[in-house]
């Protein structure tokens, strides 16, 4: 259903991979309630992915950018201001990436130039777009920026490995640059902190399945969907939450604020072998 609360905003989406990437759903549910937006990826995920698809259908352009890269950010940013005619009121970093969690390099042996790799591409890159944004002045007043984070920011959760740290960051940067933002120019960035989530990125978490299961039973509302994130962050996009800023927000089904519940422990006993017990 569409509210028309995105009507006659612009934007510049990172991350959509294919039509599984949360950032894929965003980019529609963006488009449905009425907003225009340029999409951008890696030159590599562009070729080897179908935003193409994706674009043809919200009526956008594809702009490759490295986010890494900040001549790339500069470029992007200028052509999406081109292109849609102005600044932009909302920007989304749907970005992440782990070599050592590629590679399968425990946390314990990590190797420290992946290390570096994983923490430029999956929070320091979120830094770079808001500081070129902040530089060629290319948010409106009242913009919104939000980037995609995880729990095992704050809570430790086994094998998500560095992107743990790179999480923190992400998270940490988020307030400090959502201060200056806020201060400077009435712009907000939050972080949402989304459940797990069958994607490319997410299928490096191990033992997805049996995890989404777990927070599945833990959730009393049940582990959130990548279209229930989207419609969340369209929410951030728009108006009606313009005093909301520096946040990491959960969008998790409750799981965060639990401790046991009644549906995972019956699961758990039921691995118990009774002369163990
Ligand atoms: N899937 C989950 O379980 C889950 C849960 C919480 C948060 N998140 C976060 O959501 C975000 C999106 O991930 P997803 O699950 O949709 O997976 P995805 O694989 O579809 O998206 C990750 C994107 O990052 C892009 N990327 C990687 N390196 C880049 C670079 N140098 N420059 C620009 N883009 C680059 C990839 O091309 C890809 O499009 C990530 O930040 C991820 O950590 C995912």
């Amino acid at each position: 259903m569409s509210y028309n609360l995105l009507k006659g905003k612009k934007g510049i989406i990172f991350g959509a991979l294919d039509n599984k990437s949360i950032a894929w759903k965003i980019a529609e549910r963006a488009h449905e309630e009425g907003a225009s937006f340029t999409l951008t990826n890696t030159p590599t995920s562009i070729r080897f992915g179908t935003i193409s698809e994706l674009a043809e259908k919200t009526n956008s352009i594809v702009i490759p950018a490295d986010a890494t890269n900040q001549k790339d950010l500069t470029e992007l940013i200028e052509k999406s201001m081109d292109h849609l005619g102005g600044k932009v009121d909302f920007i989304l970093h749907s970005i992440g990436m782990s070599l050592n969690v590629r590679k399968k390099r425990i946390y314990s042996d990590l190797d420290y130039n992946f290390l570096q790799k994983t923490l430029d591409i999956s929070a320091v890159s979120f830094h770079k777009v808001l500081q070129t944004a902040f530089k060629l002045d290319a948010i409106n007043d009242w913009g919104s920026v939000v980037a995609l984070s995880y729990i095992a920011a704050q809570r430790t959760l086994f094998g998500y490995n560095d992107m743990a740290d790179a999480k923190a960051l992400l998270e940490s940067i988020a307030r400090s640059f959502g201060y200056i933002y806020g201060r400077e120019k009435k712009i907000r960035i939050n972080t949402i902190s989304q459940s797990p989530t069958p994607t490319t990125a997410g299928s490096g978490i191990r033992d997805l399945e049996g995890l989404m299961d777990f927070t599945e039973r833990m959730s009393p509302l049940g582990n959130a969907t990548a279209l229930e994130c989207a419609d969340y962050c369209v929410t951030l996009f728009s108006d009606l939450t313009r005093k909301v800023t520096m946040q990491n927000l959960f969008n998790d089904g409750g799981f965060s604020n639990m401790g046991m519940s009644m549906r995972a422990m019956h699961q758990y006993e039921k691995g118990f072998n009774c002369n163990d017990c």
